[in-house]
């Protein structure tokens, strides 16, 4: 009789190799391992040919990197994704639709089960199973990493016991997620939070003290929220965001350094480089305050919180999430034009905009001549917005009487 199969969230790393047999073993099944480009620059053809030699019974990879800019990426710009202030979140961003091409190919394949390698301390378990949960309840998920209560020294014996290349030479000491939105460093000496990060830790940004001494411009044309164009040129926004990573990475822009909330309770020290993030949320911004009236942008911020929050705690399969999409695609309506984002040692600033949909009246800002706005009239608006102040304060003063 044929073995039940499980659907494995695949990397290529030594953990999730060692999990394709772990999981063969300990379950007695048949091991799917599924490889899920969202822009890591990796071999893909070896990380899929490395699960079959490894023990999978068969190794998929799955090209999304349009998808997760298409589907997840533009809702992160539209709603300004960030959580606690700094982290725009990109590997959480991602989890869900990694969860959603495993659950895919476990339904396609008829597996009872899938899993994925994430340890029991973190938020991508979380996020994982959550999203295998609201799409197909009726899956089983392993997480040998959560189960296995193996040390590294142990995982590396199991491994050369099971002909699992490790890999060799010294390992790094981080612990890295990568995607196209960004990449995070955890574990080693980071976990100190009292000593600064060794340069070491980074590798899509240059230390600001070596970046070049000459700023560079770059500006970046959006239509309805979405970038559509760098420095005049069209392109796709997956190449977008790649070129500006690499770009805004060379002028130092990016590093996060943060403490952040894990949703599982834990305080952690997190280092993240994110240049075309940081770079795409400044100038999105920034043509938002153009472009958007007053009460949109006062009250967006509250959404964009939540949002933001739901996808760190692994709830993008929720009707509140699309709920906050639906209300952010209305705002992004007019948000079109063109933004100059200055890159300079380690600093990126939106300088200059312009938008036809512009809400900026010259006229009406100047204190030049051609100033059309008159002021006589505000006398009787502050009359009437102080009148408030003036009759609570009034009578304050006389109960203090
Ligand atoms: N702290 C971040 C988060 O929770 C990054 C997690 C990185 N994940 C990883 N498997 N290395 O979203």
């Amino acid at each position: 009789m044929a073995k039940e199969l499980c659907v494995l969230a695949y990397s290529g790393g030594l953990d999730t190799s060692v999990a394709i047999r772990w999981i063969a073993e300990k379950y007695d099944v048949d091991v799917i391992a599924v490889a899920i480009d969202v822009g890591e620059e990796k071999d893909y053809e070896g990380i899929r040919a490395k699960g079959e030699q490894v023990g999978a019974v068969e190794s998929i990879v799955v090209d999304a990197v349009d998808e997760f800019y298409n589907d997840y990426i533009t809702r992160a710009l539209r709603a300004n994704l960030m959580y606690e202030n700094k982290y725009p979140a990109f590997t959480a961003l991602a989890r869900p639709l990694l969860a959603q091409h495993q659950v895919r190919v476990a339904l396609e394949k008829g597996a009872k089960y899938v899993a994925h390698g994430c340890t029991g301390k973190g938020n991508d378990q979380v996020r994982f199973e959550v999203t295998y949960q609201a799409l197909a309840p009726q899956l089983k998920c392993i997480a040998p990493a959560r189960e296995w209560n193996m040390t590294r020294e142990q995982e590396i014996d199991y491994a050369e016991q099971h002909g699992i290349p490790v890999p060799v030479g010294k390992k790094s000491p981080y612990s890295t997620d990568t995607n196209l939105w960004g990449r995070s460093i955890e574990c080693g000496v980071i976990e100190d939070p009292s000593i600064e990060a060794p340069d070491d830790a980074w590798e899509w940004t240059v230390s600001p003290q070596e970046a070049p001494d000459e700023p560079t411009y770059v500006k970046i044309a959006f239509e309805k929220g979405l970038p559509v164009a760098l420095d005049g040129e069209q392109m796709s926004g997956a190449k977008l965001v790649g070129k500006l990573n690499e770009i805004a990475g060379a002028n130092g822009v990016g590093r996060v350094n943060m403490m952040e909330n894990r949703l599982v309770g834990i305080k952690s020290r997190e280092l993240y480089e994110t240049p075309a993030a940081t770079v795409l949320l400044a100038a999105h911004r920034d043509i938002e305050s153009l472009c958007l009236d007053r009460e949109t942008m006062h009250f967006k911020p509250y959404l964009e919180l939540r949002w933001s929050e739901l996808v760190y705690y692994g709830l993008w399969f929720t009707p509140l999430r699309e709920a906050i999409d639906a209300f952010m695609e209305e705002t992004q309506k007019t948000v079109s034009g063109e933004v100059t984002v200055k890159l300079y040692k380690g600093n990126c600033e939106a300088v200059a905009r312009k938008s036809p949909n512009s809400l900026y009246d010259f006229g009406l800002a100047s204190y030049g001549d051609e100033d059309t706005f008159d002021p006589s009239k505000s006398k009787g608006f502050i009359d009437i917005w102080a009148l408030p102040a003036k009759v609570t304060n009034t009578v304050r003063r006389k109960a203090e009487e």
